[in-house]
Order: C-alpha cells, then sequence, then structure tokens
C-alpha cells in the first residue's frame, strides 16, 4: 500500500496527475528525502530535514512548508501505511511553468510518497551483497541530494546488469560513494571512508556509523580509499543508507571477501549506529 501527497493534500493512487510543465519533470529542478519510519518511531528525521533545508538552499530553492509542516506530513504520510517499517521519499520541486531554464515565477511544490520499506536483516547480511566499481561521472555537488539521478540510475543498472547490487563510484582514481548508498572498508583494524565533500552525499546513515565507530574506540580515517585499495586490499567493507542501515559486501568486482564473521567489528558498529540513530 502507498500512501501519496501532491502540493497541499493526500492523493488517492491513480489520482497523481503531474503537470507536464512541472519542472521536477522537465529539467529535475528539485531536492529529495528518503527518511525510514519502524515502528511508527523516524529515524533521523531531524537530520533528514536539515539536509533537505542544506539541498534547497544550494539550489536556491524556497521550501513550500516550514520544516515543522514538512515534519507533520511526513509524519501523517507514514502513520497511514501499516507496516512495521515504512520509508517516505519526499521532493520538493521549483514548481509548475512554461518551460524556460531560468527561475520561473512559479510555487514550489511538495510532493511524497509512503510505502512499507524493505527490512533488511542480520541473516542477509551475513550473506552481504557484491558491487562493482564503474567511473563517477556526476557532477561536482553530489552534496545535494538533487533530482538528478541519471549518472545513478546507469551505474546502478550496470551493476545489476553484472549480477551485483550496487555500483561503487571511482573519480580520478578515488572511491567516493555509491549509486544510492555511502562506502566504508575495514582494512588492518581500521575503518575508511570518504571525507563529507561537496563530491559525496553525507549520508545521515553514514554519519550515524562515523559516531558510532568513534564511540567504541575504533579506528576511522575520514579520506578517500584508493581504487586498488579498495577493490583489493580491504578486507572487509560495507556500504549504508537509510533503507539498509549497513550491507556488508560479498565481492567487489571478481574478489570475493571472506563472509562476515562473528568477531567481525562491523557487528558491534552496527549494532551501536541502531542505538544511536534510534535513541
Ligand atoms: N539514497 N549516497 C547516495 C548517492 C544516496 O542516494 C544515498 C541514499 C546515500 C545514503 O544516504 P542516507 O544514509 O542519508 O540514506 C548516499 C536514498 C536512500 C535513495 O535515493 O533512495
Amino acid at each position: 500500500m502507498t500512501v501519496y501527497y501532491y502540493k497541499d493534500r493526500f492523493i488517492e493512487s491513480g489520482q497523481q496527475l503531474l503537470p507536464i510543465e512541472e519542472r521536477a519533470y522537465n529539467f529535475g529542478d528539485g531536492i529529495y528525502e528518503v527518511v525510514r519510519f519502524e515502528r511508527g518511531v523516524p529515524v533521523g528525521l531531524s537530520e533528514h530535514l536539515e539536509r533537505l533545508e542544506t539541498s534547497a538552499a544550494a539550489v536556491r530553492l524556497r521550501l513550500p512548508y516550514s520544516l515543522e509542516e514538512i515534519r507533520a506530513i511526513v509524519a501523517e504520510a507514514a502513520g497511514r501505511v501499516k507496516s512495521e517499517a515504512v520509508d517516505v521519499y519526499f521532493q520538493i520541486s521549483r514548481g509548475e511553468a512554461p518551460r524556460v531554464h531560468a527561475f520561473p515565477d512559479a510555487e514550489p511544490v511538495l510532493a511524497l510518497f509512503a510505502r512499507p520499506g524493505k527490512v533488511h536483516t542480520d541473516e542477509s547480511r551475513r550473506v552481504g551483497v557484491s558491487v562493482i566499481t564503474v567511473p563517477d561521472e556526476r557532477w561536482a555537488n553530489c552534496y545535494i541530494k538533487s533530482l538528478n539521478l541519471l549518472p545513478n540510475i546507469l551505474a546502478k543498472q550496470a551493476a545489476v546488469e553484472a549480477g551485483a547490487y550496487e555500483a561503487v563510484f571511482v573519480r580520478d582514481g578515488f572511491v567516493t560513494e555509491a549509486s544510492a548508498s555511502n562506502v566504508f572498508g575495514l582494512h588492518e583494524g581500521v575503518f575508511y571512508t570518504a571525507p563529507a565533500e561537496r563530491g559525496i552525499l553525507n549520508g545521515i546513515t553514514r554519519r550515524f556509523i562515523i559516531a558510532a565507530i568513534r564511540d567504541l574506540g575504533y579506528a576511522l580515517k575520514e579520506e578517500r580509499m584508493s581504487a586498488a585499495f579498495f577493490e583489493q586490499e580491504v578486507e572487509a567493507a560495507f556500504i549504508s543508507s537509510t533503507t539498509m542501515d549497513i550491507m556488508p559486501l560479498c565481492a567487489i568486482n571478481s574478489r570475493k571477501l571472506q563472509p562476515l564473521e562473528d568477531t567481525s567489528l562491523i557487528w558491534p558498529v552496527l549494532g551501536r549506529m541502531r542505538e544511536l540513530s534510534r535513541g
């Protein structure tokens, strides 16, 4: 069951008629967030709203509602979906206006849908997922959660066609992030992840994971992994996102990684990040 909201009201499935000259549709002129609710409780909603505000400011987009109003609409949408885990996708577009490139005189539009979220179990984490590496051909401002996801879609499709789950981007010889997740490596007891610069999305899950690693007193280097280091040397690695928390990797390109042992440092990190993000 999916719940829809457009502009100023909840709408029935099938009623969502998108104006052809809607800028989200014509230009991808907008921003978005995805937040998860577990048993009715949002995970990191304040952080997601804050990032929405950052993205909006970066593209000079006025939010149609206050963050508190958006929070209430998102929560209402989640509450209407009867499921243990609910994912709410919400986007703000620059609105509907005759197509010109420069900003039109238009009202920004909130659109969202809420639907049951896929729950990843620890069993599935023991199995893990495989990734391929692909060139990062995106723009320089990936810290903005923009609706423009064409390179991400092409990368993910390349992964699917290669029989993998996710595509890890490599720019100038270094791992940035993945098509819809952040990337961590573990080598000789040290966690590695790319620093939150303009070239990656500073994942909310990533932030909770970093806090968990620090809290547990483990070593962490927020520095870029070279593609060679990631592809050949890390003993373990995982991807992270709102919809997965932490998902370990079982293969990087053709290299198989050891299944996650009970003693892996990744398990306590998962436990602590869940406490921090649900606390
Ligand atoms: N994607 N990097 C990219 C490019 C992403 O699209 C995402 C999330 C992340 C992880 O961010 P977070 O931990 O805040 O979810 C990193 C969402 C889930 C999506 O587009 O569906």
